[in-house]
């Protein structure tokens, strides 16, 4: 009797697996369907993250895995994606570089009737992009000049204040919407003279910093101390949309004797709650991020595959918003979180994303 229930249960095991894992039933299995991930590069945290929780989500759901990172270069990327299609994956999941330079190996994808996931950033120009995962770019930016607004206490008695612009890499989409959504909530400040920029440089052409390179960000910043700020002008804000520029500013206003102690910092704006930037956040030398939970991500993206491995529609909530240029793509947007030194703990400790020893020096 017993080993008949245990017959059972193998057996029903072995279907549940089947059904979610789309045939196989683990990792090792070459039954199971290959999932082609391809990651932008290693060297950031956030990718890293990305990548690894992506193969755990996957592989638990009985998949096969092929991940790739291409170190930040196109051609690499490339290659890789063209590997995959060669190795027979059933389904790509893409997270671009350049988000308008993948759309020829999409038409080889597309000839082998592969599906494509475009994950956190857009892929552009292409026809054959199937669905897109991502965290509410656009509210991202916004949530950073509500942050600036309310600390710098604009709507009431604030000001003027002056304040810098970061924004992102102009190949990625993702950082239009980023400052698209934080410049257009500050305009009607700098309109009204709330808020003062003396560099003068608001277009997102001027202000874009090339692959979100921490060092690219700290030599504009050096730029910008050295041409408007060396006679004493006091800088109150820094707009950047996200963590790798942040540490390139801070960088450069340490150089210059900031230190958050008899000279505090400015207000800095960041997102990803990069380790060393919470870090930041904990000794007061940047003021908030933005938590993109890679976890929630993650599943959302192993859901859509599910979804169309099994011949189904992916859950979205957005078919208006993410335009690439030949189509409206089919979106699911997760909710960015706003995090700062009063509720990092609640939000990144205890919700098992970090220990507290990860993000102590
Ligand atoms: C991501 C951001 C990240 C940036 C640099 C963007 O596409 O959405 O979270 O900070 O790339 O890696």
């Amino acid at each position: 009797m017993k080993r008949f229930f245990s017959l059972c249960l193998c057996a029903l095991i072995t279907i549940s697996l089947c059904a979610c894992g789309g045939g196989g039933t683990n990792g090792g299995n070459s039954d199971a369907k290959l999932v082609g991930v391809a990651m932008p590069n290693k060297a950031f945290q956030r990718w890293n993250q990305d990548g690894a929780n992506m193969k755990r989500a996957l592989e638990e759901k009985g998949y096969r895995v092929e991940l790739q990172y291409a170190e930040n270069d196109v051609n690499t990327q490339v290659s890789q994606i063209e590997n995959m299609i060669t190795k027979g994956v059933d389904i790509l999941v893409i997270a671009a570089i350049d988000g308008a330079a993948i759309s020829d190996v999409l038409k080889q994808a597309k000839a082998n009737n592969i599906k494509v996931i475009a994950y956190d950033r857009l892929i552009m120009n292409s026809e054959n992009v199937d669905y897109y995962a991502t965290f509410d770019n656009e509210m991202v930016g916004k949530i950073q000049a509500e942050f600036l607004i309310d600390k710098l206490n604009l709507n009431g008695d604030g000001g003027p204040h002056n304040i810098e612009f970061f924004a992102g890499s102009p190949d990625d989409n993702n950082a239009v919407y980023f400052y698209k959504g934080a410049i257009e909530t500050l305009r009607p400040y700098i309109d009204s003279g709330k808020l003062k920029v003396p560099s003068g440089q608001t277009d997102f052409a001027k202000v874009a910093i090339n692959t979100w390179k921490s060092e690219v960000a700290q030599a504009r910043m050096d730029n910008l101390l050295t041409a408007y700020y060396a006679s004493g002008n006091k800088l109150d804000a820094i707009l950047a949309s996200n963590d790798t520029l942040a540490i390139g500013i801070i960088a450069s206003l340490k150089n210059i004797g900031y230190n958050g102690t008899d000279r505090p910092f400015p207000i800095i704006t960041g997102q990803d709650c990069d380790r060393p930037n919470v870090i930041a956040l904990k000794n007061g030398e940047q003021a908030m991020s933005i938590f993109k939970d890679t976890r929630t991500l993650a599943d959302k993206v192993v859901q859509m595959v599910d979804a169309l491995l099994s011949g189904q529609e992916a859950e979205v909530n957005d078919t208006k918003t993410y335009d690439n240029g030949v189509k409206i793509v089919p979106t699911y947007l997760c909710a960015p979180v706003i995090v700062t030194r009063d509720n990092y703990k609640e939000i990144l400790v205890d919700s098992g994303y970090y220990t507290e020893e990860e993000i102590s020096k």
